[in-house]
């Protein structure tokens, strides 16, 4: 790892011009005025700022990192390719030998008959990607009729237009709206609500099917969702039995099941795919972020010989769709050189052996009652605080308790991301037991202070 050393007025000078120069993604205004950061150096689970201060960083770089920085097989990989051609682009009749080495491994790894790829450069295009399969299938197939698309309130799928607008969350897509036409929201099951947990979320699933006799199957192309939402949604884990019963409804109703798995796949929940924790198989699936270890980026949708064959008969009946970087050599060679990282360090079961150390050192934190409840599984999970478990009271929002947590953890090394009162842990498979414990210790240390900052 270099780790260059700035001076007091290259340091000045660099946030000046970050602050400037630049529109930050997902930008907190209020952060940015108290103290914008520089990063400058990984090592394994560690980054540092340019001030060269060390943090421990329990969300993998946005949840890409998941073999850790500076793996010197990755770098070797991007060398490698670089030598042999750094770019030519997967476009009308032309591949990369990378692209197409990744399409076999994909092939072998991806559930049930996922075989076929189409990449490109992020999740959200990957997303954009399924739902244009759907609707050209469907269009193709001489059902034109069927274009709506189907999501999930409370799940995030990204940030070009048609991906916010199918994205649960009114604040991505109320400044856009009217967002994308054809677009439905359907309810998740609720983690918090019991009954919807004993009858494998039902209420919700009788809502979905009420709501595609209501629009018609005939005007539906796709459903998309996550089968555990995200960090946006607290790592909710789907009632036994629900993602069985999506599968058999969109089945019946000749809908694609798009599961999209940018943020659960590659490994984190303890199996390649969080959709394999329930042996249910989509007709699509999106990857990205873990992808390539967050080394370069890339997205790919997969689908199945039999959706794929549609667009690979005569002249005309194409996929529509392609851009100029999707599928970039050196990506492709990243994420090959990722996957074997992964096979050779037994990184799938890791994150499944991992996180039950996790699960079991977080539920010690229940002994603070505004501890309040914690999802998750693998390398995912959210703990939610509160006022008082046992009441069932929720923290004042004004009060900020999950940014105190955030703010003391950084203080002191750590990067944690909060949801509000909800804290987020996702380091990277490859965090050691004595990281794990730096991890929860912290945590722990910064509710203490919480509690005591704020009397709770
Ligand atoms: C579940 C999910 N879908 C889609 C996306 C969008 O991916 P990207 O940011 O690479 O466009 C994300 C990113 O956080 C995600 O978590």
């Amino acid at each position: 790892m270099k780790l260059t050393k700035f001076t007091e007025q290259e340091k000045q000078e660099l946030i000046k011009v970050g602050l400037e120069n630049v529109i930050t993604h997902w930008a907190d205004n209020d952060d940015l005025r108290k103290e914008p950061k520089v990063f400058a150096a990984g090592e394994g689970c560690y980054v540092y700022d340019i001030n060269g201060r060390k943090y421990l960083d329990t969300f993998s770089s946005l949840i890409t990192s998941i073999c850790g920085h500076n793996r010197p097989e990755i770098k070797e990989a991007v060398i490698a390719q670089l030598d042999k051609i750094a770019f030519f682009p997967n476009y009308h009749d032309s591949f990369s030998v990378p692209l197409i080495q990744l399409a076999k491994k994909l092939s072998e790894i991806m559930p049930g008959d996922l075989e076929v790829s189409f990449f490109v450069n992020s999740g959200s295009e990957a997303n954009e990607t399924a739902i244009k399969l759907a609707r050209q299938y469907f269009w193709q197939t001489g059902k034109r009729g069927k274009y709506k698309v189907i999501s999930r309130k409370n799940s995030y799928h990204g940030t070009t237009i048609a991906a916010a607008s199918y994205s649960g969350f009114p604040s991505l897509w109320e400044f856009l709206d009217p967002t994308v036409s054809g677009h439905l929201f359907a309810t998740a099951p609720n983690r918090e609500i019991e009954a919807d947990q004993k009858d494998g979320g039902q209420a919700s699933l009788s809502d979905m099917e009420e709501m595609i006799i209501r629009e018609g199957a005939d005007t539906i192309a796709a459903l998309i969702m996550d089968p555990v939402p995200g960090s946006n949604s607290g790592y909710p884990i789907p009632p036994d039995g629900y993602l069985q019963k999506v599968r058999d409804l969109c089945n019946k109703y000749d809908i694609f099941l798009i599961f999209d798995e940018i943020q659960t796949g590659f490994g984190k929940t303890g199996k390649w795919f969080a959709c394999q924790n329930w042996g249910v198989t989509p007709d699509i699936i999106t990857v990205s972020k873990a992808l390539t270890g967050g080394y370069a980026p890339l997205g790919v949708a997969v689908t199945t010989k039999k959706i794929a064959n549609v667009f690979k008969q005569e002249a005309g009946a194409e996929f529509r769709s392609g851009s100029t970087y999707g599928g970039h050599p050196v990506s492709c060679a990243v994420a090959l050189a990722n996957i074997q990282i992964m096979e050779k360090e037994n990184l799938v079961q890791r994150a499944a052996d991992s996180g039950k150390y996790i699960k079991a050192e977080l539920e010690k934190l229940f002994k603070y009652k505004v501890v309040s409840r914690l999802q998750g599984m693998g390398m995912i999970w959210a703990l939610k605080l509160g006022a008082d478990r046992e009441k069932n009271v929720d923290l004042d929002p004004k009060l900020k308790v999950g940014a105190f947590i955030r703010d003391y953890c950084w203080n002191n090394g750590m990067i944690l991301r909060n949801n509000a009162e909800t804290l987020v842990i996702a380091p990277a498979i490859v965090m050691t037991k004595a990281e794990i414990d730096i991890m929860i210790s912290t945590i722990e240390k910064a509710i203490v202070a919480a509690i005591k900052h704020f009397g709770l």
